[in-house]
């Protein structure tokens, strides 16, 4: 059977040219989050200073690191699209990725009941703390959740700034990226409170809510930022694997990973009764699986969890989904032959699909 150890010591050598450039880019990214940031600060410092813990909340989640992936794809497809990197929309652009990714975490966490986030305690919960710490008034878990809301929603206007002078076709892919990862994380807590047990079903939700915003669309949005079109097949069907991958590869880490390297706690697709696509082909395959979780209206507990984790293993739906990410992953590559790319920008994208689907945090 294939672990998943074996699997993250598979990889593709990076283009240590590319990945320079990209890394430059990058540094210039994380320069303009910062200073719309500071520059926030300073604005509402004057007006109400109560307003700057929730413009902290969100400099504090992005200070915590990620893996800044969306901005990554977005500057790699504008560069293998042959662009300048002198172009002056593309920080922006990049800048408004992490923004809008900084919305969703945030977002996510509430609707997911998650405590921790990049190693730290996610908004809503540091925001009730402190609540709590300073003796207001009225629940502290409803003030945490309301200015994680607010704070969200922050972030997301952060975002439409960003992209404020981009062009039409920018702002166009702009707004099926954005409308995409809502409606995505819609279905993925409406497939959960149906239990609905169809694994087309949930490798759709995971592309929608995940895998469009953070490779297929960012990659494609750099290419038109670039004013190139002729690479839109080639990254769809890239991005579209590869997206599917990222997102399979986030529910093994929540099934089976660790909650410290992640950085995130795991465990919790159980919890809310997610209907991963680990878990829709175990109702769908094995008769203890449909014991253990259809009769139950409330979700499962700790103890059910770990029989789940056995049973995961035992019924061979992990190696599954650890075999689904493999052939994504060649699907993705693969698809990357036939794109009007140069053999570096092939060679790259190969890499990088490896580190996506194979990573542990
Ligand atoms: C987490 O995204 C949320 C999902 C879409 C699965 P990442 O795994 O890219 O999180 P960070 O940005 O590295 O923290
Ligand atoms: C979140 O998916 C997708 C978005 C943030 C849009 P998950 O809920 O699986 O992400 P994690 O595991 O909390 O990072
Ligand atoms: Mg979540
Ligand atoms: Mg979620
Ligand atoms: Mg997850």
């Amino acid at each position: 059977m294939t672990t998943a150890v074996d699997t993250l010591r598979r990889t593709a050598e990076p283009v240590p040219a590319l990945r320079a450039a990209r890394g430059a880019v990058l540094k210039d990214v994380e320069q303009a989050v910062a200073t719309l940031l500071e520059g926030e600060r300073a604005r509402w410092k004057a007006d109400a200073p109560q307003a700057l813990p929730l413009i902290g909340g969100i400099a504090d989640l992005v200070a915590a690191g990620g893996k800044r992936l969306r901005p990554a794809f977005c500057v790699s497809g504008f560069l293998a699209a042959g662009g300048s990197a002198g172009e002056p929309g593309l920080v922006d652009l990049a800048a408004a990725l992490e923004m809008l990714h900084v919305f969703a975490l945030i977002h996510d966490d509430v609707i997911d009941e998650a405590d921790t986030r990049r190693g730290r305690p996610a908004l809503h919960i540091a925001q009730a703390r402190a609540h709590g710490a300073a003796g207001w008034r009225g629940d502290s878990a409803r003030f945490g959740e309301s200015a994680a809301i607010l704070a969200g929603d922050l972030a997301l206007t952060y975002a439409d700034q960003l992209l404020a002078g981009a062009a039409a076709p920018v702002r166009e892919e702009w707004s099926r990226l954005c409308s995409e990862m809502i409606v995505g994380q819609f279905l993925d807590v409406s497939v959960a409170a149906e239990y609905n047990a169809d694994p087309e079903v949930s490798r759709w939700v995971a592309v929608c809510k995940s895998g469009r915003y953070s490779i297929h669309r960012p990659l494609h949005i750099g290419a038109l930022l670039a004013g190139r079109t002729d690479l839109e097949a080639g990254f769809e069907a890239y991005g579209r694997a590869l997206g599917e991958a990222f997102q399979l590869r986030d529910d093994l880490i929540d099934a089976f990973g660790d909650a410290e390297t992640a950085g995130k706690p795991t465990g919790l697709d159980f919890a809310q009764h997610k209907m991963t696509l680990l878990l829709a082909l175990a109702v769908q395959r094995d008769e203890r699986v449909r014991a253990l979780v259809l009769p139950r209206s409330g979700g499962t507990d700790g103890a059910d969890a770990d029989e789940l984790r056995a049973l995961l293993i035992d019924s061979g739906v992990r190696a599954e989904v650890e075999a689904r990410v493999d052939h994504l992953v060649a699907e993705a590559i693969g698809a990357l032959e036939h794109a009007p790319l140069d053999d570096a920008w092939r060679q790259e994208l190969s890499a990088m699909a490896y580190e996506v689907a194979y990573r542990s945090r």
